[in-house]
């Protein structure tokens, strides 16, 4: 099967890096809108048989950019493509993923089963909020971590008596990978709680952080409100504030609230496109690790091995 790339409109840049990165171009498409918002998409090259990645992710405007997403694919779907491998940088509604209250929906699973009945024969995806949102699909999930550009990039600071801390107990798991590849340094947990959607309290600290220079790791930033909070705790007992988390969504005045927080840097990826970087917020693309990936499943080679 011939490796092909296609790109949905949410992130051209991420899509067009790969793609160099591989040294071929991206398959050229249509995507357009009808008058009333309809999607139109076709696809202008021949695909049949092909082992297609089609990238894109679920990042604002969420509802426009997943619709887009299936779409493509029922495209390649139709146009006969070998395989279709959904390449999901940022996996949007992954933070709806159970019922916490009565009659909710698990809105997570419902775009699982969306982009199987679409077409697609794999999933790529980035970091997903929590794990389990792989068992929602029957068809195979290769989550991959920013955690180890996380890793190097803090290596290269040298930074003096680390803690990782995990910004709420969901993110533990997560931010004890990160604390083994710096060297094993301890890890601190954050007793967040929900007041509501989009706020949030925090109510202890868990673990030694005095003194320390505090290393945050969270998959999300939306609002920012998690993370404002969060630094402004730790700068009471720390020497400084570093933040790291994989999706910069990034909604309302999160920017601003960032710039002005007490955070040394916040580092995010490219898996949503970012206009530009900001004094404090730097992006590290995760173009690099993500071509190295799509080349392993195109061939059936491991993916973890790409990990160490
Ligand atoms: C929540 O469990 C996630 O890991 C993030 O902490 C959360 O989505 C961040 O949201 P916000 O920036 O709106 O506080």
């Amino acid at each position: 099967m011939n490796l092909k790339l296609i790109s949905g409109s949410s992130n051209i840049k991420l899509a067009s890096d790969i793609a160099s990165l591989l040294g071929m171009p991206l398959t050229k498409n249509i995507l357009k809108r009808f008058r009333d918002g309809e999607i139109y998409v076709q696809i202008s090259e021949n695909i049949r048989g092909d082992d297609v990645f089609v990238i894109q992710s679920v990042s604002n405007p969420v509802n426009d950019n997943l619709m887009e997403l299936l779409i493509i694919i029922d495209a390649l779907k139709r146009a006969s493509a070998g395989r279709i491998t959904a390449v999901i940088p940022y996996y949007g509604y992954a933070r709806q993923d159970r019922k916490s209250d009565p009659r909710e929906p698990i809105t997570a699973k419902l775009v699982a089963d969306l982009l199987s009945i679409a077409g697609a024969s794999r999933v790529l995806v980035v970091d997903l909020h929590v794990p389990q949102i792989q068992g929602f699909f029957n068809i195979p999930v290769d989550e991959v971590s920013a955690i180890p550009l996380f890793a190097e990039y803090i290596k290269d600071l040298s930074i003096n008596d680390p803690v990782v801390v995990a910004p709420d107990v969901g993110a533990t798991k997560k931010a004890r990978q990160l604390a083994k590849r710096l060297n094993n340094c301890p890890l601190a947990i954050i007793d967040k709680r929900r007041s509501a959607h989009n706020e949030s309290d925090i109510y202890n600290i868990v673990g030694d952080v005095e003194g320390k220079t505090a290393i945050i790791f969270d998959d999300i930033i939306d609002t920012g409100n998690s993370i404002v909070k969060a630094v402004e705790r730790l700068s009471q007992s720390t020497n400084e504030v570093y933040v790291l988390a994989t999706h910069g969504v990034f909604s309302g005045n999160a920017i601003d609230i960032l710039e002005s927080s007490a955070a040394k840097q916040i580092i995010i990826t490219d898996t949503i496109r970012l206009s530009q970087e900001t004094k404090k917020i730097k992006v590290l693309s995760m173009a690099k690790f993500l071509s190295h990936v799509i080349i392993n499943i195109h061939n059936d080679k491991s993916v973890s091995e790409l990990f160490n």
